[in-house]
């Protein structure tokens, strides 16, 4: 075996299907650590197909949970999105600090493809991790932690600290929040390109709070697969338009430094190179829509449906230009269209990372429940999001066929380094 792949193997985690494999193999338990593990093959022979079969599952696959900013921000957005708002139970300050630091050693593992912690191997006790993820790489998980306004309230004693800027939203016109969507002390936003890993990883943060944290609202989240798209296009969403085509590419630094990350000088130390979340749930009414012809719906957004181009345009990507007027001298780009009004002159940006829902069907109408679970991340709120909000509330084309059901914002922490843990600027 060649000393890189020796390195590589003892750097690399195992990963779920190893363990599985090993221990059917070997008889090797799920005792064993990293560490013993590779002594144990070592001896077997069996090291260099385990790195093989570790490099073809995780190829790619891992997305670092440590580093100066959280994971699942910046991040391309994975497949699916599992996402929670907790209540915080516990009334002390260290228990919440400790959940935290519970919390960090759990994602960072899952992060890995491993499961929460070692298990005991004690057949009278329940199993450490439930184990439904066992035999998945990790799919790309993502696990961000942020903070609601809530948290800052007399419990913890951490009023002082709450930033400008997680402000309470303000309601908009037409909002129909309904409190089970709405609201939550902490939020765990859970994304991977398979729906049982994001799910895992969420049940068990959860279990891991007993006692201290109860869940408030799950959401599920989907947008087409990257087996159905290899090509990785655009998303569509269930209006049946692309949706992020004009997202800002926080890919760039500078650009995520503008519109993303907050820095010390926006108010809260605490906060430098976190975010604020906003989660909006938005309903489509979907039956409408459906009967709505297709100039209209191309009206409604500013955009061709099929290519993505803005009205008047054949390619996707073609600037916005919102003085265009057709033959007759009209508008190409209706003023009240969701575009026209969401561009805000070019002055507001926000990065949107939402995904599509699927929540059966209203029992009362018997019509299709589902819609937007619109995500956002931006630096001010107060600058960003909630301008933005207030100008589509007044004006968008698009209300005539949706209604935000549910509403959250959140202090998404700085990320944290190896042996540190999310929220240790705050605690
Ligand atoms: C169900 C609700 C919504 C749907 C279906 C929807 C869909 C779309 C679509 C199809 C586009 C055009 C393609 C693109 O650039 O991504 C777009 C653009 C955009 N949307 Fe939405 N959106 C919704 C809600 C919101 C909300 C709540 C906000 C923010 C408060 C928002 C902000 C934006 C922004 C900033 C753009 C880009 C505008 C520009 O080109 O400058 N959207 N949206």
């Amino acid at each position: 075996m060649s000393d890189a792949t020796k390195d590589d193997l003892l750097q690399k985690p195992i990963s779920r299907r190893d363990m599985l494999k090993l221990g059917a193999a070997g008889g090797v338990g799920l005792l064993l650590g990293a560490g013993g593990l590779t002594g144990v093959l070592a001896g077997t022979g069996m090291l260099k197909d385990s790195a093989k079969a570790a490099d073809a599952q995780t190829a790619g696959d891992t997305v670092p949970f440590y580093g100066k900013h959280q994971a699942g921000i910046v991040t391309p957005a994975q497949d699916f999105i599992c996402l929670g708002a907790f209540d915080v139970t516990t009334t002390d300050l260290g228990a919440l600090r400790t959940l935290f630091q519970k919390w960090t050693e759990a994602s960072a593992k899952l992060a890995q493809g491993q499961g929460v912690g070692d298990e005991s191997g004690n057949p009278i006790l329940p199993p450490v991790d439930t184990g439904e993820a066992m035999g998945l790489n990790a799919a790309g998980i993502t696990i961000t932690f942020g903070v609601g306004a809530s948290l800052f309230d007399g419990r913890f004693g951490l009023g002082s600290k709450r930033p400008a800027a997680l402000v309470d939203l303000p309601a908009f016109g037409g909002d129909e929040l309904q409190p089970e969507w709405t609201g939550g002390d902490i939020a765990v936003q859970v994304c991977a390109n398979d729906p049982q890993v994001a799910f895992h990883a969420l049940r068990n943060l959860a279990r891991i709070a007993r006692g201290k944290a109860v869940l408030r609202w799950v959401q599920d989240g989907f947008q087409r697969t990257r087996t159905a798209d290899p090509n990785g296009s655009t998303p569509r969403n269930l209006l049946g338009f692309k949706d992020g085509t004009n997202n800002p590419d926080v890919k760039k630094a500078d650009v995520a430094d503008d519109i993303v990350w907050a820095t010390q000088a926006d108010g809260a130390n605490w906060m430098a190179d976190g975010t604020y979340m906003i989660m909006r749930r938005i309903r489509m009414r979907i039956e409408v829509w459906d009967r709505t012809h297709l100039n209209e719906q191309e009206a409604t957004f500013g955009r061709h449906r099929d290519s993505g181009a803005p009205l008047g345009e054949k390619d996707e990507f073609a600037p916005l230009d919102f003085a265009k007027q057709d033959d007759k001298g009209k508008l190409m780009i209706p003023m009240n269209s969701h575009v026209a009004v969401a561009n805000m002159g070019g002055k507001v940006k926000i990065h949107r990372r939402g995904y599509s829902y699927s929540s059966g069907i209203d029992l009362k109408t018997g019509q299709l429940d589902a819609g937007l679970l619109f995500i956002c991340f931006n630096r001010d709120p107060r600058r960003q999001f909630i301008p933005m909000q207030q100008a589509l509330a007044a004006q968008d084309k698009l209300n005539e066929y949706i209604v935000h059901v549910g509403s959250a914002i959140f202090a998404v922490l700085p990320g944290a380094k190896a042996g540190g843990c999310i929220g240790e600027t705050l605690f």
